[in-house]
């Protein structure tokens, strides 16, 4: 099996981010390790502290947030950061390259039952002559992404990584200490008979989300007919991780359960990193208005609707919205 390094090399990764990559592997590498730990440790559970989006932030969140920032900080490759779990960005070396946006742990609520939690990443180069403190430079839309990625902390560790040629995966041989691939160019089956959503939500949906799951759960009976079979990890990186593995859809439409924030999931650290990954990967990431890779983002923390994972049930989907 092959070496992450030369698996890059023979991606023609620059150098540059092939070294930024790699430190941000180390950074996932402690934290694999912190959460393996977790409850022997004392990181069980919640500080008394909120983040800036109102979720109480655990404790093994602030951990690998922290983790994470100083690795990042501290490389030189890096001009500034942004974080689920940072009011705003972090300014880094004014000369670093790349700017850094992250889910430091994505998926909390499975902290505590010993489930199914990652950290996702985003890669946008530097603007030129752009002050490293300026939060508006991470203004830069998903197709600008130079990489994006996830490290699972499930039964193995895996690093699931594009760098824009194709979507690979790899895991953590602790014998040596280092990722090795294992799965070169996956690809998300164009079908599906699986979707992911939180079915609780359903009648704060809008219309056409109401009445493409209905036909999906009416199943051979209706105007699909075909049965569909539902998962709901809930935390984006299993879910989407199975998506890549086997194909699905995954959505976590606009509702109004709150009206004031009719979208869960974030567009910077979250559906940005997974779109680069599931059109790589030959899928679709979408809203039901466009795709999410063209939004020009307004802020580091904005929300947004996400349909994404095989490519003709994605457009199945959003042809209820025509
Ligand atoms: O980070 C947000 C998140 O935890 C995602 O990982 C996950 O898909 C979603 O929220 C789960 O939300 P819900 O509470 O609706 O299950
Ligand atoms: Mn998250």
């Amino acid at each position: 099996m092959q070496r992450l390094a030369p698996a890059l090399r023979q991606d023609n990764v620059p150098l540059d981010l092939i070294s930024l990559i790699k430190t941000i592997l180390a950074a996932t590498k402690e934290i694999s390790f912190r959460v393996s730990q977790a409850h022997l440790g004392g990181l069980m559970g919640s500080t008394l502290d909120e983040n800036i989006q109102g979720e109480v932030q655990k404790k093994l969140d602030v951990v690998a947030n922290e983790l994470f920032k100083d690795i990042l900080l501290e490389s030189g490759f890096v001009r500034a950061i942004s974080s689920e779990e940072e009011d705003s960005s972090v300014a880094g070396d004014p000369e670093g390259k790349f700017l850094v946006s992250f889910d430091p742990l994505d998926g909390s609520s499975n902290i505590d039952i010993n489930s199914l939690i990652g950290t996702i990443f985003s890669i946008h180069e530097a603007i030129p002559g752009m002050d490293a403190e300026d939060p508006a430079q991470f203004q830069q839309p998903g197709n600008k992404q130079v990489c994006a990625g996830y490290v699972l902390y499930g039964p193995s560790t895996m690093l699931v990584m594009t760098t824009g040629s194709g979507t690979h995966f790899y895991v953590l041989d602790r014998t040596h200490g280092g990722y090795l691939l294992v799965d070169r160019n996956v690809q998300v089956p164009k079908d599906t008979q699986e979707f992911a959503i939180n079915m609780s939500n359903q009648r704060f949906w809008q219309a056409p989300m109401q009445n493409y799951i209905n036909d999906l759960v009416a199943g051979e009976t209706g105007p699909r007919g075909k049965n569909f079979n539902m998962r709901w990890i809930a935390a984006m990186v299993g879910d989407i991780h199975r998506v890549l593995t086997r194909g699905g859809i995954f959505t976590y439409p606009a509702d109004n359960k709150k009206p004031e924030q009719p979208y869960k999931l974030r567009l910077m650290y979250e559906a940005n990193p997974m779109s680069f990954l599931i059109e790589q990967a030959g899928g679709a990431a979408m809203t039901s208005q466009g795709r999410i890779m063209d939004i020009q983002p307004e802020s580091i923390h904005q929300r947004v609707e996400v349909i994404m994972g095989s490519a003709n049930e994605v457009e199945t989907c959003l042809s209820y919205y025509k």
